[in-house]
């Protein structure tokens, strides 16, 4: 080999360019997969809006653009200090001072009530609810009450403090709530005969059901909220890359870090991008009237057929009202 092509006898410099080749066409790809992109200007100054698990990952990303839109946003999280470094950051970044972290462990009715209560006696009202926290995949366990965490934390934590704030949100009107769902739930089953998964426990059909769960709570509630001024509906985020996925060996162990990471982060979004459909819901103007839909990509997607079951509906959400108390 000689003259121009002479470098090809260099071994780094092969092993450079390949390296170089496989970032910029990862690079196209992850720009590809980023999704629907709400980049309506619409102002969120003043308004008043709750985050659950917003500490990290999509919740985060949902906090600085609202902050940056100039809401007023209470990040309700489990883990304080987690919040307050993630608050500090979003607070220098977009010189908006009305950022507050307040503590919120979804897998506990008492603090879900101690929340509500501190938030009634600082605020007399609340514009947007966004139910986003949520647990993935983990091995069994359960919540205070001795619910299924996935269950506890995913649907019958948040059905306990949207209900707990219907009063406001309806004295706020126009107001929404946002359920952040999951393509999941197209896989989802409600297990009517062991909801709790007490006779047999599979990680992957406890997040589903949890999901199918946000679905169905949505697709109630929405008729629960007809002629009220509060819209509620649910969304699929996309597939992000968060922490969402820290149960799952899979992608945790160091094989995974090194092989398996590198190559699927090309397919996910980014947490900022899986965002996006989460700000559409609480934002968009066109939504004013919009309730009881499913989003993903920043337009209407249709949910699955159990999605649609009025009947399983009424169900859970009667299961859900006696296990958390929610009406008393
Ligand atoms: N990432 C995806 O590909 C994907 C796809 C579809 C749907 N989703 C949904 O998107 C939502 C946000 O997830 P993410 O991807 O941003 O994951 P993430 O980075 O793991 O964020 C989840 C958040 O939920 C919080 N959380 C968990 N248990 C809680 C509890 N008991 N009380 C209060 N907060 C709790 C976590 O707090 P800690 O930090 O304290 O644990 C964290 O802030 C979830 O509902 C998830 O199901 C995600």
């Amino acid at each position: 080999m000689s003259g121009t092509f002479a470098f090809l006898k260099s071994k780094p410099i092969i092993f450079m360019s390949s390296v170089g080749v496989a970032l910029s066409i990862g690079t196209l790809l992850k720009d590809n997969m980023q999704g629907g992109q709400f980049r309506k200007a619409v102002s969120a100054n003043g308004k008043v809006v709750i985050v659950t698990g917003s500490n990290t990952g999509i919740g985060k990303e949902t906090v600085r653009e609202l902050a940056k839109r100039g809401a007023h946003v209470y990040m309700a999280c489990r883990n304080l200090s987690k919040c307050e470094e993630a608050r500090e950051e979003i607070v220098v970044e977009t010189k908006n001072g009305h950022i507050y972290c307040r503590e919120c462990d979804l897998s506990s009715f008492e603090s879900i009530r101690k929340f509500v209560d501190e938030f009634k006696k600082e605020e007399k009202r609340l514009d947007i609810l966004i139910n986003n926290a949520g647990v993935m995949r983990c091995p069994r366990a359960v919540t205070k009450e001795g619910i299924e965490m996935q269950l506890g934390v995913n649907h019958m934590g948040h059905f306990l403090l949207t209900n707990l704030l219907l009063d406001l949100l309806k004295k706020s009107a126009p107001s929404r709530i946002v359920v952040v769902s999951s393509l999941a739930h197209t896989r989802g089953e409600i297990n009517v005969t062991d909801l709790n998964s007490e006779k047999s426990y599979d990680e992957g059909k406890a997040y589903n059901q949890s999901k199918l769960a946000n679905v169905l709570f949505t697709r109630e509630l929405a008729k629960r909220l007809e002629g009220t001024g509060v819209t509620v509906n649910a969304l699929h985020p996309g597939v992000v890359d968060t922490e969402i996925m820290r149960h799952m060996g899979i992608f945790n162990n160091f094989f995974s870090k090194i092989i398996v990471r590198p190559l699927i982060w090309p397919f996910l979004k980014d947490a900022k991008s899986g965002a996006q459909t989460t700000l559409y819901a609480a934002l968009d103007p066109e939504l004013d009237k919009v309730s009881g839909q499913y989003f993903s990509d920043c337009e209407p997607k249709e949910v699955a057929d159990a999605g649609k079951n009025d009947d399983m509906a009424k169900w859970l959400w009667a299961v859900s009202e006696k296990w958390t108390k929610a009406s008393t």
